[in-house]
């Protein structure tokens, strides 16, 4: 067991801390203020690497593994999540997703771009009534022959306004259940592709969220993903990487608010001394410390198990599961450290306090994930 970096991962880390601290953190409070997608720092992302990271270097991408994967979404996530999010779902869904299960024909036209941050992908399984339940999806892809006849509403889309391509889930053969399913590449500008309103958030709000409308678009077979029936297959296979990413955002919102913590608890003083010289205040950071490192182990242990290309769907649900509950607790504590500074935009905990609610819903509830874990445990 080697728990060292290499210069390589090393590397990666250092240059998304670079890039978090000199290009997102400047204005980070504003674009949260005013729900601004942050479009001009996603186009640097793409110039950097860091929106096609894990991709083969044949179709443009970095080549790199899961493990840098982890610590740049760490790094970016620290400061700004809704550009961690853009990230995460382009890499680790829709890049992903394309190359693992994708054409050449669709490697060639939609990898390329995508890998290098030229265009965003967006990834569209959820529905106004089916969100956890993914299967009881009402989204219809009607086989026309040399074409699908796609009609239905998708909600939540991350990226749902900025994207280009859309890997949209929709059901063919109801009777078929999650067998009936298919998995469909949408380019933006087909034929009764609508997007919706945006989501106005708690947290994440420079991320874009919309719902997407489909009315008669017409998608052509050769955008289908896999075999007739694999859509459901692909979602699920998608989203075991996916929580990775989401589990290296929490992991990032709470070791950010920690580090904020940490300095602050060492400026300011109360009853003539450091407030890290109160036990109370030593023994949060010492708990922070302590659950942020083990949600670290989690999000490095499933991104490994992934690139010795062993099955992490556990893995990656405990890391979500866990690391998602540490970015609530630590965040929580971060503002309590910091007294009523804590509560002001200025001090940047207020945010990753909101931000960090997000990372137990998406991709998977909490208590989904438990059922992946538990159905994973008892088979
Ligand atoms: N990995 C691989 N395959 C899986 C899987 C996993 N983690 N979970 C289920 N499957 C497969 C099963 O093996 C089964 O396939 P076969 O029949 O071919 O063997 C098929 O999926 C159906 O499985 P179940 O019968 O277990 O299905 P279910 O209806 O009971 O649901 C569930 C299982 C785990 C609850 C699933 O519906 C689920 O994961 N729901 C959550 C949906 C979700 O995560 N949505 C995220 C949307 S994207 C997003 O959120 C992006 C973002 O915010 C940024
Ligand atoms: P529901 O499924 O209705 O769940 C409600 C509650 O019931 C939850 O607490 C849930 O855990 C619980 N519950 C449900 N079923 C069970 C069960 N069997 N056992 C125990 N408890 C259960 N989706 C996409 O497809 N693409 C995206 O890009 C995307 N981005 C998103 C961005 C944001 C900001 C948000 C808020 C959501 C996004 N989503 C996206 C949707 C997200 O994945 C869903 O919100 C999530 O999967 C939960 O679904 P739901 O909201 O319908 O809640």
């Amino acid at each position: 067991m080697d728990f060292q970096l290499t210069e390589e991962q090393l590397a990666v880390q250092a240059a998304a801390r670079d890039f978090a601290q000199n290009d997102l953190l400047p204005g980070v409070i504003e674009r949260d203020t005013y729900e601004k997608f942050p479009a001009e720092q996603i186009k640097k992302m793409g110039e950097l690497g860091f929106m096609g990271m894990m991709v083969d270097p044949k179709y443009n991408g970095g080549g790199m593994d899961t493990v840098s994967y982890v610590l740049a979404m760490e790094e970016i996530s620290k400061i700004d999540s809704s550009a961690s999010v853009a990230m995460s779902v382009n890499n680790s869904l829709v890049c992903w997703g394309l190359e693992k299960y994708g054409t050449e024909e669709q490697k060639e036209k939609y990898l390329k771009r995508l890998a290098t941050g030229e265009i965003i992908g967006a990834f569209c399984l959820s529905e106004p009534e089916a969100g956890s339940d993914a299967t009881s999806q009402r989204t219809t892809a009607e086989d026309k022959g040399d074409y699908y006849l796609v009609n239905g509403t998708k909600n939540w889309i991350t990226n749902g306004n900025s994207a280009s391509v859309y890997l949209v889930i929709a059901q063919t053969d109801k009777e078929k259940g999650h067998k009936g399913i298919n998995a469909l590449i949408v380019e933006r500008e087909t034929e009764g592709f609508v997007v919706g309103k945006k989501e106005e958030k708690l947290g994440i709000r420079g991320s874009d969220t919309h719902s997407l409308m489909f009315q008669d678009m017409k998608v052509p077979k050769e955008n289908r993903i896999g075999e007739d029936g694999f859509g459901f297959n692909f979602a699920m296979s998608t989203l075991n990487g996916g929580r990775i990413g989401i589990a290296a955002q929490a992991l990032g919102i709470a070791s950010g608010a920690y580090e904020l913590a940490l300095k602050y608890s060492k400026e300011r003083k109360a009853f003539g001394k450091e407030i890290n010289q109160h036990q109370a205040i030593a023994f949060k950071l010492a708990d922070m410390a302590t659950q942020i490192e083990t949600a670290r182990l989690l999000c490095l242990k499933a991104a490994w198990l992934k690139d010795q290309k062993q099955d992490f769907s556990q893995a990656s649900a405990m890391a979500k599961l866990y690391a998602s509950q540490v970015a609530m607790d630590t965040t929580v504590e971060a503002v309590q450290v910091h007294g009523g500074y804590g509560f002001v935009k200025e001090y940047h905990v207020e945010r990753l306090m909101r931000d960090a609610k997000i990372t137990q819903i998406y991709e998977g509830t909490s208590e989904i994930q438990k059922i992946v874990i538990s159905r994973n445990i008892l088979k």
